[in-house]
């Protein structure tokens, strides 16, 4: 296996931690790096690396949508996300993209929160951005009743509540409907370190509610502390980039990888750091 991760930047991407870690436990031959690539120049970088002999490419921003056409097949469920984080190339050279972050999602919060039922009650889902594209499939795959989106652009989100079939909100009544979640996932940056807060007060959360965010940088972000706080169930991010990278694992190399506590402790010291 010949494998890398895409991106701009990518200089701080955890996956060849992640599938270098997993390459030698299962004791399967080959590489996993980290390769840049501009915006604007994925085509001809994409094409670059294949001719160099890399097979399996995780693909991270900004390309996860202009991706799409670069590839000969787009399984379904990529297609239905409109967005490739996994792509492998076969002997041929045929580019099959895929999407497994919606998997990684749901995932983690089997995980993490194996009581938690994701069709008890609705999905808030704060944010319309690409994280949100595999958020809100993931819900629905996962049988969650409804689901409803809050974005600070209101535009945004009407699109994407469109496009999957499901509610917005104006994200001024974010607060409101979160009092009758079963849950509500944060899939925007707010929160991450560096970036301005996440506006969001969990006072009318319902105790049962679960609450996850995709940010893991801090690990533990100010919402699922204030949520921890008022006695709800929380998810990391961390969870959902670990998951998210199983199945890539799987299709490269036939073996289907496990999430270890060894692992897991490997990348939260890399955090640290
Ligand atoms: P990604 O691909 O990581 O999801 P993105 O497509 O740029 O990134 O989307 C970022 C999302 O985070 C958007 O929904 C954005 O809201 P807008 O559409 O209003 O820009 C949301 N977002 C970013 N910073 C935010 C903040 N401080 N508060 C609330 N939402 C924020």
């Amino acid at each position: 296996m010949k494998a890398t991760v895409i991106g701009c930047p990518v200089g701080h991407s955890l996956s060849p931690l992640i599938h270098n870690y997993w390459l030698k436990k299962y004791q399967v031959e080959g590489r996993y790096d980290a390769q840049e690539i501009q915006p604007g120049q994925l085509k001809e970088g994409l094409a670059r690396l294949i001719e160099q002999g890399y097979t399996g490419f995780s693909v991270t921003i900004p390309h996860k949508q202009a991706v799409m056409d670069l590839c000969d097949v787009v399984d379904d469920t990529a297609k239905r996300i409109g967005a490739i984080n996994c792509i492998a190339v076969d002997r041929d050279g045929r580019i099959e993209g895929l999407n497994t972050d919606w998997f990684g999602f749901t995932e983690s919060v089997r995980e993490a929160a194996p009581e938690f039922d994701f069709t008890s009650g609705p999905a808030l889902v704060l944010g319309a951005g690409g994280a949100a594209r595999a958020i809100v499939y993931g819900l629905q795959h996962a049988g969650a009743p409804k689901t409803i989106i809050a974005n600070r652009t209101l535009d945004k989100a009407r699109e994407l509540a469109g496009e999957f079939g499901v509610e917005y909100i104006d994200w001024a009544d974010r607060q409101k409907a979160a009092a009758g979640a079963g849950v509500v996932v944060n899939t925007t940056a707010a929160g991450m370190t560096g970036k301005p807060p996440l506006e969001f007060d969990v006072k009318n959360l319902k105790k049962d509610a679960l609450v996850c965010d995709i940010v893991y940088s801090p690990l533990r972000t100010a919402l699922l502390e204030s949520a921890a706080a008022h006695g709800n169930m929380t998810v990391e991010g961390l969870g959902m980039l670990l998951h998210q990278a199983r199945p890539a694992f799987e299709r490269w190399t036939g073996v289907l990888p496990a999430v270890t506590d060894e692992l897991r402790h490997m990348l939260l010291e890399k955090l640290k750091k």
